[in-house]
């Protein structure tokens, strides 16, 4: 039998990732022969491992903290996903060409669409933080065509940049600060890191209400604060396991062009939380 192909998550620290994990259930379900490893880079030695792991038969790797720009940095094409976000979160290797891509942002959208079964189009929609996390959700949200999409940031500033990186081609797309927020939205998303910390951005109840979705990008065996406030006020809370698996399913069909089955590896991941 030929050698599988090669894929790895590349970061540091990676030993926390469930990337390897999902990847070897999808793999197994699709009856596709690869192995996905783990790669620890060192903080100075980012595009070093990326040439090695390729020269030595990598096809495709997944980027992780704090690499995920300068893989922007080192493909030689991008998708416009990865061009929109300023960021790559996915590479394949094809002769010369490395390729990046961004699946962060379309993993975001399966998870509220298909997953959560809930129509983005036509909804108001506040994004919460303008960093990197944030950066990659808005062209895939803009795409879904909400009636209007509100990025608010405790530096206002960032919101302003980045809704102004939109506002050519997207009227409905505005920035503001955390204050002067007008509830209620239908879906609100969690992109700051305020989580990590137990924290969450200072924001009124009010944009909260029984038919919001509350949406946090970290996931974790409890609850995070802002999913525990959202529900105190009414909404609907989800974390975001799903999107780490959408993500995940979307790189797998960049590099293999199959798409896997997510709904049981989610069931199994939140099992093992
Ligand atoms: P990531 O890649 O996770 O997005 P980042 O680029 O460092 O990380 O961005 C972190 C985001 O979380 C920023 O929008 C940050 O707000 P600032 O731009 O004002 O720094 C936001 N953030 C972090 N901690 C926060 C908190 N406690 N309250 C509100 N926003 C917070």
């Amino acid at each position: 039998m030929n050698r599988p192909d090669r894929y790895a998550v590349i970061g540091h620290p990676v030993a926390h990732s469930k990337s390897p994990d999902i990847h070897a259930r999808f793999a197994a379900q699709t009856k596709q022969h690869l192995i996905y490893e783990r790669l620890l880079a060192p903080l100075d030695g980012f595009v070093a491992s990326v040439q090695a792991f390729a020269k030595g038969g990598g096809r495709g790797a997944n980027i992780t903290v704090p690499f995920k720009l300068e893989a922007h940095a080192l493909a030689t094409a991008l998708t416009e996903r990865a061009r929109a976000a300023g960021a790559v979160n996915t590479l394949k290797f094809d002769g010369d060409t490395i390729l990046g891509d961004n699946t962060d942002g379309i993993g975001l959208v399966a998870d509220i669409v298909k997953n959560a079964g809930i129509a983005i189009a036509g909804k108001r929609v506040l994004l919460l933080g303008a960093g990197g996390a944030a950066r990659g959700a808005v062209l895939p949200l803009l795409f879904e065509h909400p009636a209007e999409l509100v990025i608010a940031n405790r530096t206002r500033s960032k919101a302003d940049q980045l809704a102004l990186q939109f506002a050519a081609h997207h009227r409905n797309i505005g920035a503001s600060d955390f204050a002067a927020l007008h509830g209620p939205f239908d879906i609100i998303i969690n992109a700051t890191s305020a989580s990590l910390a137990a924290d969450m951005p200072p924001i009124s109840s009010a944009l909260f209400d029984s038919g919001t979705l509350a949406y946090d990008m970290m996931y974790g065996r409890e609850a995070t604060v802002f999913m525990r406030f959202a529900m105190q006020h009414g909404a609907t809370a989800r974390d975001g396991l799903g999107m780490l698996v959408e993500q995940a399913a979307e790189s797998f069909f960049v590099w293999r062009g199959v798409r896997p089955d997510t709904a049981s590896v989610f069931a199994e991941l939140r099992a093992k939380l």
